[in-house]
């Protein structure tokens, strides 16, 4: 006798879309079939039969899918905001300047300390809202307004939490080296510490931490400090990654590279030798266009000699409450063309495939055949069209892991 039973994921034939797969635009109208959460067939229009439609719920057609977006450098968890500082730098402060008197990122300590979890919770997932409502299926979140072993936990707890409760994946990336609390004041090497051995081990332990970050800057932390950090990760199996040469150039790229790290972000002054180690090992350089915007630097990263050496490059938004208060990741897609020169396409590769390596999940940002079902399908012509008008209500469906979660 046959018996029937409901698959978790039913099939879902997605059918007549323009198609942007990860990393090119399919040429005419493609379909989908959607299975178990995985995309099972693909093909363009002409060669869909009646037999690959039959066992399908048929999802309508029309519009552009992308694989769902994959933010891959947030700072999406804190408490406060900074718009005083934006109005001290309109009238001539630096953000270094700010930030050696004791305000910017050590502003947010403080209020992110005097936050419980469920208000950072509740803060941050509003700002997520908002990210998934405009096509986000995936964010890493990073701590490092926490700088203390409790406050750091805290963080990543929330960040943890935003993940089980809202419809998107949450990868979490430990950033305790990201400023020096004042309580370590002229005492940066005592700080790594803690940082190496305290603060990392005990986020580890409790299954916290996906990733690990540093701030290698004149402003925060030495080359040599955040290579502590790097072995303390290692030595914990963690893959690292860091913002680096976006004030000055310190090293902190190569030093990535040299860890075979996930990422080097920011990376506006990255010169020659640091392309040529990130090429090597792989590492991702991810263009933060919001941080580029909102500090009006000038110092363009080198994008012409990153695609010469082949180095993947990823977008993300950088959401804080500093340097990228800007929660629209599509809007990123628009900035690194416009400001950047990216082009669409390379574009929306940094927000998907390119993306997915930097946060290292195998599987994500692609439309092929195997790949994890996190899909958006947005009412537009062209996947150009994304980053080329700036206009958030696009987005139809999004889908994640095969399950409709809009539209
Ligand atoms: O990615 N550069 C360091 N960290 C953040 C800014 C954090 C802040 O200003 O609150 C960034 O730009
Ligand atoms: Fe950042």
């Amino acid at each position: 006798m046959a018996t029937t039973s409901q698959p978790q994921h039913p099939s879902r034939l997605w059918r007549d879309l323009s198609l942007f797969d990860g990393l090119t635009t399919q040429p005419g109208r493609c379909w989908v079939k959607v299975e178990d959460g995985r995309i099972a067939a693909m093909g363009a229009m002409d060669s869909l039969d009646q037999a690959q439609r039959a066992d399908c719920i048929d999802m309508g057609s029309g519009g552009v899918m992308t694989p769902g977006l994959i933010d891959c450098h947030t700072h999406l968890v804190y408490g406060g905001q900074r718009s005083d500082e934006f109005e001290l730098r309109l009238e001539g402060a630096s953000y270094e300047d700010i930030s050696r008197r004791g305000g910017g990122i050590l502003g947010t300590v403080q209020a992110t300390r005097d936050a419980d979890e469920a208000a950072l919770f509740t803060t941050a997932a509003t700002r997520l809202g908002a990210m998934i409502d405009d096509g986000v299926t995936s964010v890493e979140i990073k701590s490092g307004y926490g700088l203390s072993t409790d406050d750091e936990l805290k963080m990543l707890r929330v960040a943890r939490r935003l993940g089980r409760e809202l419809p998107v994946r949450v990868s979490t990336t430990l950033l305790a080296a990201h400023a020096l609390p004042p309580e370590y004041h002229g005492n940066a090497d005592g700080y790594i510490d803690l940082v190496c051995n305290e603060i990392l081990p005990a986020a580890h332990a409790e299954g916290l931490v996906d990733a690990v970050d540093v701030f290698c800057e004149r402003i925060a932390f030495s080359r040599e400090q955040c290579l502590r950090v790097f072995e303390a990760a290692r030595a914990l199996g963690l893959p690292v990654k860091a913002h680096a040469e976006q004030l000055s150039l310190s090293g902190g790229a190569s030093l990535v590279a040299e860890h075979h790290g996930l990422s080097a972000d920011h990376i506006e002054y990255l010169d020659d030798a640091g392309i040529a180690a990130m090429a090597e090992a792989g590492t991702v350089g991810v263009l933060l266009p919001g941080a580029f915007y909102t500090l009006r630097e000038t110092q363009q990263p080198p994008i012409d000699a990153m695609r010469r050496a082949g180095v993947a490059m990823a977008v993300a938004s950088d959401a804080n409450p500093g340097t990228s208060p800007i929660m629209l990741p599509t809007l990123m897609l628009n900035m690194a063309c416009t400001l950047l020169r990216l082009t669409p396409q390379e574009a929306l590769a940094g927000m998907t495939a390119h993306a997915a390596t930097a946060i290292g999940t195998a599987g994500l940002g692609r439309i092929t055949v195997g790949a994890i079902a996190d899909l958006c399908v947005w009412d537009v012509q062209r996947p150009a069209e994304l980053a080329y008008a700036v206009q958030p209500g696009r987005l139809r469906h999004r889908v994640l892991e095969g399950v409709l979660t809009h539209g």
